[in-house]
């Protein structure tokens, strides 16, 4: 699996632009395939309309965009915090008007996609934004837009990429995406065999998601309470605490009042929530 490892030690440094441009300068870019992966070029071959708009985010290289823009795809976006890639990427398709390239963060990324597609992104951030990750995906979509593509589906010794498990991610998506299939991939690249899950998730446009800090939980003991208490609130379907107990992912029928969410936390003076 050393194949997908970016760096040799386990990060404790900020994963931003920095480290990400470093791995590039230094050419330590184990993730890279050097060309399209095949279960996203088999699910592409799936798609009919051509003017669909698609983000492809933390592109890196993205052979997966010279797929689209080969197969005659026009309305494609990919962005990538690092500047290394990018300035390849623009360089390579200076001359191609179906592509946009944008050097910038995904989270702060504002726009409305049909069709988003995850190559080694999620497995690249910080676990602890897991839950901000749902929340951004969910708003860039469109009405009926989709996430698709590829979830390790095992952990790692040394991260990045960071693991999961298909159990983690249902509870993660859950009720802010309906689930059309999460299945063990049948055509990863040799190293990631077995250990990679193919997803396509449907935005459920009938539900309100949103992310909320939260302070106030110093152990996982507390994680249950506080979920048990907002679940409990009528219109609440489905809460999600990060795993460094700092953000909030919470699905609802509707918005859910700021007041109605302290009160509901009432009983622990420490407990602060907020947009
Ligand atoms: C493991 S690499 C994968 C690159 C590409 N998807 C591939 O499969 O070759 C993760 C990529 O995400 C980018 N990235 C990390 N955090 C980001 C963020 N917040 N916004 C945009 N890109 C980000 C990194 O610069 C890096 O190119």
């Amino acid at each position: 699996m050393k194949e997908i490892q970016c760096c040799a030690v386990s990060c404790e440094k900020p994963l931003d632009a920095a480290y990400w441009e470093a791995q590039y300068k230094a050419k330590t870019t184990g993730w890279d395939l050097g060309k399209v992966s095949p279960p996203i070029q088999t699910y592409v071959d799936t798609i009919s309309n051509k003017n669909s708009s698609i983000l492809i985010p933390g592109c890196g290289n993205s052979y997966e965009a010279e797929y689209l823009l080969e197969h005659g795809f026009t309305n494609i976006t990919v962005i990538d915090i690092a500047p290394t890639p990018v300035a390849v990427l623009k360089e390579k398709f200076k001359n191609n008007p179906n592509i946009k390239i944008i050097l910038g963060d995904f989270f702060e990324h504002q726009g409305k996609y049909d069709l988003i597609i995850e190559q080694t992104f999620f497995c690249a951030l910080p676990p602890t934004m897991r839950q901000k990750y749902v929340w951004k995906m969910h708003q860039l979509l469109a009405d009926e837009g989709k996430l698709a593509g590829l979830l390790f589906n095992r952990t790692f010794e040394v991260s990045p990429p960071f693991g999961g498990s298909k159990e983690e991610y249902e509870m993660l998506f859950a009720i802010a995406f309906d689930f059309l299939k999460m299945d063990l991939c049948p055509n990863s690249i040799a190293p990631r065999a077995n250990s990679e899950l193919f997803f396509e998730l449907k935005k459920n446009n009938q539900v309100d998601v949103n992310l909320y800090e939260f302070s106030g939980i110093t152990s996982s003991d507390c994680i249950e309470s506080v979920t048990k208490k907002f679940a409990a609130i009528d219109g609440i379907l489905n809460v999600s605490i990060s795993s460094n107990f700092a953000e909030v992912l919470i699905v609802s029928k509707n918005e859910i009042a700021i007041e109605a969410l302290q009160n509901a936390i009432s009983h622990d003076k420490k407990f602060k929530i907020k947009k």
